[in-house]
């Protein structure tokens, strides 16, 4: 590759530290600039991992320098800045939601479209080696036709742990939005865009002590349904449960996801991962097998799916973690929510393709032209 894509990181809280340990690994790419609200974080960041520049988000949104922006903000901020950085001529690539509401994560794509540029979004995890094990299995007929898939994300909820844990039980979060991109996304890329959802969901506790410091014994009041029961009917056929909640006190023996197909059963690694193990059993079986896993990205490997854009770019093919994918995932989520209030089946507007599955052995940092 001539020359390296360049990145200008806005947001550098928590999550950044993994996009700038792995973004020297990538060729494509390399980190030219960070932001952030709060400078001091981000020359705290940029010391740590050498990046050149840090800048305030206008100048880095109107840098000359910057061919990508990360947009690692909070999830209320991620439609506002990504527009901003469309409008100064930039791809995006956001944090997982795409965005809060549907209508600002429309107005970004069609935008971006309007302009030639690209907008990529989290979760990058079904690009890891997990779920492309997966996606190998049910394209070659492993199970046969799938038939039915289920998914749970069971917890009690982050307050016991997490240090500012109010923003969880907002508009825009709940299980759903915080986890239910992991699912939505593994599931729609394993069997394609989704036809209609229906869903149940409630606010058992419309109030949640905090166990953690420094906010110990605070109140927080929960706006969000935390327990969530879904139905999605699959456009190519299979029907998945999926219940994502923060209201599971004890401990549960349910896997994360498992799709069930004509001749046998597939067990999906946890969707937040990129890593294994990958369990199959075929129609009469005995026991589980561990399939062996023959793809690359075995490791946290968060931005690949940034690196894979930036060189979608450079070659003028389609992206993986692509922003039609990512609408398609928040107009799931919104549906949800919007089933169970309105007690019927809704027909889901958006649609999506699956990305091209990758190659297996893929070394860390490559990425196919
Ligand atoms: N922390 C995790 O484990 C994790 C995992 C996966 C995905 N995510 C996603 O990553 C995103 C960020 O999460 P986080 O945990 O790093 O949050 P964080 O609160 O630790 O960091 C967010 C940073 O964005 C900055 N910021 C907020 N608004 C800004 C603005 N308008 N301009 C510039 N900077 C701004 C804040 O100052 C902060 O430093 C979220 O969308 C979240 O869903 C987080």
């Amino acid at each position: 590759m001539s020359s390296k894509t360049r990145i200008g990181i806005i947001g550098c809280g928590n999550i950044s530290s993994i996009y700038l340990k792995n973004a020297p690994r990538f060729e494509a790419i390399e980190v030219a600039a960070v932001a952030d609200l709060d400078a001091d974080r981000a020359a705290a960041q940029a010391k740590e991992y050498n990046v050149p520049r840090v800048l305030s988000t206008e100048a880095l949104l109107a840098d000359p320098g910057i061919d990508i922006v990360l947009n690692l903000t909070i999830p209320g901020v991620h439609g506002e800045l990504a527009i901003k950085a469309l409008e100064a001529g930039k791809s995006v690539y956001n944090e997982k939601p795409l965005a809060l509401d549907r209508e600002s994560a429309a107005k970004m794509l069609a935008l971006a479209r309007e302009k030639g540029l690209r907008v990529g979004c989290a979760p990058d995890t079904f690009l890891g080696a997990g779920l492309q094990t997966c996606r190998k299995l049910i394209d070659t007929g492993a199970i046969g036709q799938p038939i039915a898939a289920v998914g749970f994300m069971m917890g009690a909820g982050p307050e016991a742990w997490h240090p500012n844990p109010f923003f969880f039980y907002q508009k825009g979060a709940g299980p759903l939005f915080d986890m239910g991109p992991y699912y939505l996304t593994a599931l729609t890329t394993l069997f394609g865009p989704v036809s209609r959802v229906t869903s149940s969901s409630q606010i058992p506790f419309k109030q949640r002590p905090i166990g953690s410091e420094p906010h110990r014994g605070e109140l927080i009041n929960v706006e969000v349904p935390t327990h969530v029961a879904a139905v999605l009917d699959f456009v190519s056929g299979p029907v998945a449960t999926l219940i994502t909640s923060f209201d599971i006190a004890g401990k549960n023996h349910l896997p994360r996801i498992e799709i069930y197909g004509t001749e046998g059963t597939l067990q999906v690694p946890d969707p937040n991962t990129f890593e294994g193990p990958v369990l199959l059993n075929k129609r009469g079986e005995e026991a589980w097998t561990e399939v062996p896993i023959t793809f690359g990205y075995n490791e946290n490997s968060r931005g690949v799916g940034l690196a894979d854009m930036a060189v979608a770019i450079q070659c003028g093919r389609p992206h993986r973690a692509s922003g039609e994918v990512a609408f398609h995932v928040l107009d799931l989520m919104h549906s949800i929510h919007e089933a169970s209030e309105a007690g019927k089946h809704l027909p889901m507007a958006s649609t999506m393709s699956r990305p091209e599955p990758f190659p297996e052995n893929l070394p860390f940092g490559q990425i196919p032209a």
